[in-house]
């Protein structure tokens, strides 16, 4: 009884599902809503859904009792115009247009998939028996747009709706006379997409997995560039640590190209520390 009421004090409610059944939080433009876990195995729209290549389980076959994400999202007011920001149970923070989110049929389409507590998931690594559950954002057709696999989120525990990364956190932004095109520009775009979910930069960002990327010094700073290189393709062949929880990032979830202009980026921001 005690420790439930310290909890009720202590823990902001996405917190709650820890001491009671599990809940998404989903904050549109007006107040959040809940939905539990027990519930939402039982919507309407629940089908299932075959995933040939799923990035949270060493990219094999998988099959899942999910929602359109698209209707949930519309039924607290979030558009296509909107900034989505999606919460991870273990501080990975990931963010998406409202636009790519509600996509639906032919071109990709996002699901919800919820674990049932008397099928769960497979655990997602041998050292532990945490899986993708009880949320994981899955997608239909992810190869007609890039859908990478820093878009497939597991472990959500809230999705909302956010003002535009540039007006939250306007220290990430290049010198404003770049040109539309410039490979910084790019760059910065990389990061947001691959980086920002564990990294701050300036520190600016919500996630601090990883260390900040710019300040005091930046990476490309005290990293040789080779090193530095070879550590985002496979940080365990730098060093070697159990606990490491930056995955590696290959030539497909990277490209060479991108990898290139992600660097301009970082040696750009050099000049811009805040
Ligand atoms: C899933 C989370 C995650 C993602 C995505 C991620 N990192 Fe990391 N990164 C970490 C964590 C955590 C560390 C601390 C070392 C560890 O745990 O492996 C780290 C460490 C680093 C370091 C070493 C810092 C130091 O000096 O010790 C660099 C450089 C780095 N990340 C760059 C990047 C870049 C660039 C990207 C995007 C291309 C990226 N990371 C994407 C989580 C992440």
């Amino acid at each position: 009884m005690r420790l439930a009421l310290i909890a009720l004090v202590l823990f902001p409610s996405h917190l709650m599902p820890l001491f009671a059944d599990p809940a998404l939080l989903l904050q549109g433009t007006a107040s959040p809503v809940l939905h539990m876990q027990q519930v939402l195995l039982r919507h309407i729209q629940l089908r299932t859904v075959h995933i040939e290549t799923d990035p949270a389980y060493h990219n094999g076959p998988m099959t899942y009792q999910a929602i359109p994400l698209a209707p949930l999202l519309q039924s607290v007011g979030i558009r296509e115009t909107d900034s989505v920001q999606i919460t991870s149970q273990d501080g990975f923070v990931s963010q998406f247009s409202g636009k790519e989110l509600l996509q639906s049929t032919n071109t990709a389409q996002a699901f919800l998939a919820i674990e049932s507590p008397d099928r769960p998931w497979p655990a997602l690594a041998t050292s532990s028996s945490a899986t993708a559950g009880p949320f994981y954002l899955i997608w239909q057709h992810p190869k007609t747009t890039r859908i990478e696999q820093e878009k497939w989120p597991y472990q959500i525990t809230r999705i909302e709706v956010k003002a535009p990364l540039s007006q939250r956190f306007p220290h990430i932004l290049p010198d404003p006379i770049l040109a539309d095109t410039d490979p910084i520009r790019q760059g910065m775009q990389i990061f947001i997409q691959t980086c920002f979910a564990c990294h701050t930069l300036n520190r600016e960002g919500e996630s601090h997995l990883g260390p900040d990327l710019n300040v005091p010094l930046s990476v490309t700073e005290y990293w040789t560039e080779p090193m530095l290189r070879r550590f985002i393709r496979d940080p365990q062949s730098v060093r070697s640590w159990s606990q490491g929880k930056m995955p590696p990032l290959d030539e497909k979830t990277l490209t060479p190209a991108q990898l290139d202009q992600l660097l301009a980026y970082l040696r750009h921001m050099v000049q811009r520390k805040k």
